[in-house]
């Protein structure tokens, strides 16, 4: 248990949220070892966009603490996360469509040289760690000077996961990274998540759906009503019992779980 090898990369203890008289959190644990992908799943409203805004800076908790690499921290905005190696790819991908896919890596973060305050950009530098980084996580583009509306869906979800990961991450959180996919496109997004867990990142990943959890979860953990409610190995559960799970059964009355209005 105290081996350093065991210390999770990054973890949550307690953690509870209120937003005024609702309570989004209660008491919620997660833990996550580095190359590790963590499914959390849970019905509409069981917290889960809430914890992970929490973990990536963007909200503070009412109650609990975060710790990384078993260091105690304090999230004050998502660049403090961001410092701790901790990254979010959000559900609306919030990339810029019409800017090119160099830039939307490096938006507000570009490798530049500063001089007596004033930053000149390095466009041609950029573009080189861009397309390098791509390259790194089998990303295919015409070219990074491609503006990133002209792409489909599962390529701008590609160049947010490489957005997220181009400065180091140890940890990414994606919020539903494949629900606006075509299926085609899902699969692509599902390997490049493998890919992240062979260069070792942590992944975090939220899905209502059995079959992306499935395929590139280790580990899955269920919310029910703002608190956990169950967790397994992969290989140590079923898909009916996870979705018994997203419902609040578990156990023999799984079989039953059609029986609840979710
Ligand atoms: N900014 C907010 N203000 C007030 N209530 C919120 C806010 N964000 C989330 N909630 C509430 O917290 C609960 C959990 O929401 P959320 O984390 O979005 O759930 P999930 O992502 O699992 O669907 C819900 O009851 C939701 O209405
Ligand atoms: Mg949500």
């Amino acid at each position: 248990m105290n081996q350093p090898s065991a210390t999770p990369i990054l973890q949550a203890r307690g953690i509870s949220k209120y937003f005024g008289a609702v309570t989004a959190l209660e008491g919620v644990d997660l833990s996550l070892a580095p190359g590790e992908v963590l499914g959390v799943v849970g019905d509409n409203g069981a917290g889960k966009s809430t914890l992970m805004k929490i973990l990536s800076g963007l909200f503070r908790p009412s109650d609990g603490e975060i710790l990384v690499n078993g260091r105690p921290v304090h999230f004050h905005s998502p660049r403090d996360a961001h410092r701790n190696g901790i990254e979010m790819v959000y559900q609306d991908l919030a990339l810029a469509g019409n800017m090119r896919i160099f830039e939307n890596i490096f938006l507000g973060r570009e490798p530049g040289r500063t001089f007596g305050g004033l930053t000149l950009i390095d466009q041609a530098g950029s573009r080189r760690l861009a397309a390098e980084h791509l390259e790194r996580l089998q990303i295919h583009v015409k070219s990074v000077d491609q503006n990133v509306e002209e792409l489909s869906g599962g390529q701008q979800q590609a160049v947010a996961i490489a957005r997220a990961t181009a400065f180091a991450a140890k940890v990414v959180i994606m919020d539903e990274p494949t629900a606006a996919l075509a299926i085609k496109e899902v699969g692509k997004v599902l390997d490049l998540i493998r890919r992240l867990k062979d260069h070792g990142v942590g992944v975090i990943l939220i899905s209502h759906r059995m079959d992306d959890v499935f395929y590139v979860c280790d580990r899955v953990m269920a919310l029910f009503h703002g608190r956990n409610f169950a967790e397994a190995r992969l290989a140590d559960t079923s898909r009916n019992e996870v979705i018994g799970w997203i419902m609040g059964t578990k156990g023999h009355s799984t079989a039953l779980a059609h029986d609840k209005v979710i």
